[in-house]
């Protein structure tokens, strides 16, 4: 196996704008991000990934650029960026930014040229069509909501969005398009970035015929999903991007909706090299019920054991993979995955023990090292996405759901639950801002934030921080091989990793119900001792493994090394 720095490190995901808010404006930003390098290295933590930085009106938080090479006004400047990265290397960290090349937002100057008209120079850079009369091109709807497609008043054509109406799509197969592209990659390869998280890349290629996607039932819209998502085409542009502009060791990192580990080697294959692991979205709706007001009891073999022993066992020649359970477009890990009441904190070690000892690079998501929870109190009007406001007009409104209902839903599904801000500490908006964010900070800041975890070597950040640390210590967390032990086990995650003579062994029970494994002979002869438990066993060093029958307690996890 290769080794690589972004296999070896563990990643830490900053939600800029929900991150530290430096100048009192409500909103997070880089300089707030450079005031708390040294929290973030203390987690041991080896490369941070930004949320998009550019500059953007936010109509969907920085994912819709208006000026690819400047930074977002509330965030800073150039001359903070600047700042920002070198305190990243000189902590001996990396940087990973966000590439967001499928659209732009409707204010950059490409796209605003390309309304003026027809044969406008930059027209060709945007996916028009001609509506059919009165309506758009085709029926497809868009990510977030209404129609796809909009129309544009001043030329009688209508341009295409898969996300929001300000997200225009770039037209990938437009020569001089790609090569703007490619310049603006290599400024920031030049600037010192050390990898990339691109965007909705999947995407980048659509079917220009544009033809009607089949109507499923109850559906508002067509499903477009075959003539966006994964064409041939995004191969040629994802390889020529590796030939013309990732010629370094830049990390290049897909979000691919629709990927899973049985056909991901179509990207990260190490024969093709157009990625080299992707972020897919198997963890996204784990227990949601049928409705999104719904919740189910997780299906541990189903839902997570499949999943992610499904990435860690792939063969070597399939490239590479992330662990991550939540980021910016899903909700809070523990409230999803875990309980955020009773066992709340057992819960959350016990997850973070899966991620940091699995296979891949682990991503954290901010706020998940102390164990922020969805925001469960949230009113409609607290809500800030996007998606919400065309959401409540297509269903609410239409009288297709409730008010309570959506926002019940919401309160379990909305990507909001994950963008609250950081809870630094029990003053006022959690120590984020001296003024009223620009979304509410979860009400539980008072019993969850940094200041007092740090102070509690029980806490569930300093549980981070002994498992991060043992991640660099034993390189079989990184290279070893994956081996799942107790497969039709309903409530226990176990497993081996091993490389040369080392061996360890991880059990990590679900639920919040006493659970028990069986293990071979062949396993309990391995010589092991426990390591780490979330349970904080006295002596550990000393306890052998030596009955084939574990017990565990509720949501207990540990790990244990020969
Ligand atoms: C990606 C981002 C998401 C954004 C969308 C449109 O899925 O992760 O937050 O809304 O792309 O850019
Ligand atoms: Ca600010």
């Amino acid at each position: 196996m290769e080794r690589k720095w972004w296999k070896e490190g563990v990643a830490y995901q900053i939600y800029v704008r929900s991150f530290k808010d430096s100048n009192n404006d409500g909103i997070g930003d880089l300089r707030g991000i450079i005031e708390k390098l040294d929290y973030i290295k203390s987690l041991g933590v080896d490369m941070i990934y930004l949320n998009p930085i550019n500059k953007s009106p936010n109509d969907d938080n920085g994912y819709d650029i208006s000026d690819f090479e400047d930074i977002m006004t509330e965030f800073g400047s150039l001359a903070d960026f600047d700042e920002l990265l070198s305190g990243i290397h000189n902590r001996n960290m990396k940087l990973i930014m966000d590439m967001v090349i499928n659209h732009s937002s409707d204010e950059h100057p490409w796209f605003i040229e390309a309304k003026k008209a027809k044969d406008n120079k930059y027209r060709d850079y945007y996916l028009w069509s001609k509506g059919k009369g009165e309506n758009p091109p085709n029926n497809w709807g868009s990510f977030f909501g209404g129609s796809a497609w909009e129309l544009d008043k001043n030329t009688g054509e209508y341009y295409l969005h898969i996300f929001s109406k300000k997200q225009p799509d770039f037209n990938w197969s437009n020569k001089n398009l790609r090569e703007d592209m490619k310049k603006m990659i290599k400024y920031w390869i030049e600037k010192g970035v050390d990898g990339f998280r691109m965007d909705a890349i999947n995407h980048l290629a659509k079917d220009m015929d544009f033809p009607d996607g089949e109507m499923k039932e109850g559906a508002l819209y067509g499903d477009f999903i075959p003539y966006v998502q994964n064409l041939p085409e995004v191969h040629d542009y994802l390889k020529e991007l590796r030939k013309d502009v990732f010629t370094g060791d830049q990390v290049v990192i897909g979000e691919t909706g629709g990927i899973n580990y049985e056909n991901a080697h179509v990207y990260t294959g190490l024969d093709n090299k157009e990625l080299d692991f992707t972020f897919h979205f198997d963890m996204h709706s784990v227990g949601k019920g049928e409705k999104p007001w719904e919740r189910v009891e997780i299906d541990l073999i189903k839902d997570i054991k499949e999943k992610m022993t499904g990435w860690a066992t792939r063969e070597e020649n399939e490239g590479w993979c992330p662990i991550f359970y939540s980021n910016h477009d899903t909700t809070r890990t523990v409230s999803r995955l875990g309980d955020d009441k009773e066992y709340h904190a057992l819960s959350a070690k016990m997850l973070a023990t899966l991620q940091l000892t699995h296979k891949g690079t682990p991503f954290i998501y901010y706020g998940d090292e102390i164990g922020m929870t969805n925001a469960a109190d949230f009113q409609l009007e607290d809500y800030r996405d996007i998606s919400v406001s065309y959401g409540y007009r297509e269903y609410v409104l239409s009288g297709l759901v409730s008010h309570e209902n959506y926002v019940k839903g919401l309160n379990l599904t909305s990507r909001d639950n994950s963008r609250t801000p950081m809870q630094w500490n029990d003053r006022k908006n959690a120590g984020f801002s001296d003024v009223n964010p620009w979304i509410r900070v979860n009400s539980n800041y008072n019993s969850i934030n940094v200041e007092k975890e740090e102070k509690d070597q029980n806490s569930i950040l300093n549980y981070y921080k002994k498992l991060t640390l043992l991640r660099k210590e034993e390189l079989a967390l990184v290279y070893g091989s994956f081996k799942e032990i107790d497969e039709d086990n309903k409530s226990v995650y176990s497993y081996e990793r091993s490389l040369g003579g080392k061996k360890i062994l991880v059990v990590c029970n679900f639920f919040g119900r006493d659970a028990e494994i069986n293990l071979s002979d062949e396993v309990v002869d391995s010589g092991y001792k426990l390591k780490l438990d979330n349970y904080g066993v006295y002596n550990k060093g000393s306890i052998k493994l030596q009955e084939r029958l574990v017990k565990l307690r509720p949501y207990e996890a540990r790990i244990y090394i020969n």
